[in-house]
C-alpha cells in the first residue's frame, strides 16, 4: 500500500481522475486528491473527498490539519505524486519551478516519483511550448503517460486524450515497484572527469560534465539503492540522499574506490578518468621562458581493471567514449576488463557525449547481446542502465 498523492487539473477529464482514483483505492492504495482552481470549477473537491475519504486541498493556505504545513506534510508522505489529467498550463508551471497553488508547490517540494498524465487538444499538446516542456521535466526524471489519438470533448481529432484508466494505474504500479527493486543495493558510482596537477595553477583534465554519473546516480536513488558518488570536479549539485565522495585526480579516485569496492554491490564507472598524469606536479607556478616545455606523461592505474579481479558476485558496468571504431573498442574493454556491461557511445556524434544533456548509448551485454538506445536525455539513458542492472541481480538474488 502507497500513499498516493492524486493531482487534479482544469481539464475537461478532470472527471476521468474519479475513476484513476477509485481504481488506485481499490488496489489498496491511499489517495490524497489536490486540485488545481481551475480544476474545482469542472468537478467538485466534495467529490474527491467523498470518494477517498480525505479532504482536497488547492489552495497553499489550506490547511486541513491545524498547525501542520500541508504543503510540506503532502510532499513528505507521498510516495509517489500523480497528476492526471495535466492541463498545458499546469505542464508549464512544473517546468518553470512555479508554486502558486497547493500542486505546484508540494511539486517542488516532494522527493517522491513524479507521473503525468496529460490531456488537451492536439494542438495544445503539439505546440512547441508544450513539447519542449514535455522534454525538460522528462529530462529531470519526470515520467509522462502518453495522451492516446481520439475525438475530443471540443470536436477536434488527433493526440492529447488522457490515456485509458487501466494504463494509468499500471503506470503507477510499476513505478512504485521500480522505487523498490534497489532496496538494500549498495551503488558505487564514479563521475566527472579527473584533473591532473602540472603545477599550483595549471592542470590536464577532459570535457566530462560529470552529467551521466550524476543521473545514474539519480537513477539508482529512485530504484530505491543506497548510492555512493565519487565525483571529480564539476559544476553540478548532486542528487539528495547520495553520499558524496569528491575528488581531483585520478589517483585520489583510484583511492576512493579501492576503499568504498568491497563494501558495493554494483559498480559503475562513468567518470572520465585520465589516463595519464604529468610524472611531477611542480610545487611553483611554470614561469614562461623562450623555449619548449615538455610534460612527461605517466600512465595512472586502471580502476576498472583493478576491480575486476576482485569482482565476485557484484555487477560492474563500464562506459566507453569512443571517436573511432567505438563498438569493437568497447566490445574489448567488457571482456579485457570483465564487465557486465559497457555504455558505448561515440563523442563526436551530435547530441552524445561530453557537456551535452542528451546520449546516444549502445549497451554491450557479457553475453553478447547489442542493446541500440536512441538519443534520449542522460536521464532517460541512466534509467535504462539500472534497468539492466536490476535484471541482472534479480537472478544473482535469487528471486
Ligand atoms: C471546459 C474547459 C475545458 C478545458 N480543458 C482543458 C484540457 O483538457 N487541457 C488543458 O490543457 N486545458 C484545458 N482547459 C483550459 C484550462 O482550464 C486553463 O488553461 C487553466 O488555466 C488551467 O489551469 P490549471 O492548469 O491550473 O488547472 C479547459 C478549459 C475549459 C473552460
Amino acid at each position: 500500500m502507497a500513499n498516493i498523492l492524486l493531482g487534479v487539473s482544469g481539464s475537461i477529464a478532470a472527471y476521468r481522475a474519479c475513476d484513476v482514483a477509485r481504481e488506485l483505492m481499490r488496489q489498496g492504495h491511499r489517495v490524497q486528491v489536490v486540485m488545481t482552481r481551475a480544476a474545482t470549477r469542472l468537478i467538485s473537491p466534495d467529490t474527491f473527498a467523498a470518494l477517498t475519504g480525505n479532504p482536497v486541498t488547492v489552495d497553499v493556505f489550506d490547511e486541513p490539519v491545524a498547525g501542520e504545513i500541508a504543503h510540506i506534510k503532502l510532499a513528505q508522505v507521498s510516495d509517489l505524486v500523480l497528476i492526471a489529467p495535466a492541463t498545458a498550463h499546469t505542464i508549464a508551471r512544473l517546468t518553470l519551478g512555479l508554486a502558486d497553488d497547493m500542486l505546484t508547490t508540494l511539486a517542488l517540494a516532494t522527493r517522491a516519483p513524479i507521473l503525468i498524465a496529460p490531456a488537451m487538444n492536439p494542438t495544445m499538446w503539439s505546440h512547441p511550448a508544450t513539447q519542449a516542456h514535455v522534454q525538460t521535466l522528462r529530462a529531470r526524471g519526470v515520467e509522462f503517460i502518453d495522451p492516446t489519438y481520439g475525438v475530443m470533448a471540443c470536436g477536434d481529432e488527433g493526440w492529447g486524450k488522457i490515456a485509458d484508466t487501466p494504463v494509468i494505474v499500471q503506470a503507477v504500479q510499476q513505478r512504485l515497484c521500480r522505487a523498490h527493486d534497489l532496496q538494500g543495493v549498495h551503488v558505487l558510482i564514479t563521475a566527472g572527469p579527473t584533473y591532473e596537477p602540472i603545477d599550483p595553477v595549471r592542470f590536464i583534465g577532459n570535457r566530462s560534465s560529470g552529467k551521466m554519473g550524476y543521473a545514474l546516480a539519480e537513477a539508482a536513488l529512485a530504484h530505491g539503492a543506497r548510492v555512493t558518488l565519487i565525483t571529480g570536479p564539476t559544476a553540478l549539485t548532486p542528487p539528495a540522499g547520495a553520499e558524496v565522495v569528491p575528488v581531483r585526480t585520478a589517483l585520489q579516485m583510484y583511492e576512493a574506490v579501492q576503499e568504498r569496492f568491497d563494501a558495493c554491490d554494483v559498480f559503475i564507472a562513468a567518470a572520465a578518468v585520465a589516463d595519464y598524469r604529468p610524472e611531477r606536479a611542480l610545487r611553483r607556478k611554470h614561469k614562461r621562458t623562450e623555449g619548449d616545455w615538455t610534460i612527461r606523461l605517466v600512465p595512472n592505474p586502471d580502476i576498472l581493471a583493478s576491480v575486476a579481479t576482485r569482482k565476485g558476485q557484484r555487477i560492474v558496468v563500464g562506459f566507453a567514449a569512443e571517436t573511432d571504431k567505438a563498438l569493437q573498442h568497447a566490445a574489448q574493454k567488457l571482456k579485457r576488463k570483465n564487465l557486465d556491461l559497457i555504455a558505448v557511445n561515440d563523442v563526436l556524434e551530435a547530441g552524445s557525449g561530453f557537456e551535452v544533456d542528451t546520449n546516444r548509448l549502445t549497451l554491450l551485454y557479457a553475453d553478447g547481446r547489442v542493446e541500440e538506445l536512441p538519443q534520449m536525455s542522460k536521464r532517460a539513458c541512466a534509467e535504462r542502465v539500472i534497468e539492466a542492472v536490476v535484471e541482472r541481480l534479480t537472478p544473482a538474488r535469487g528471486e
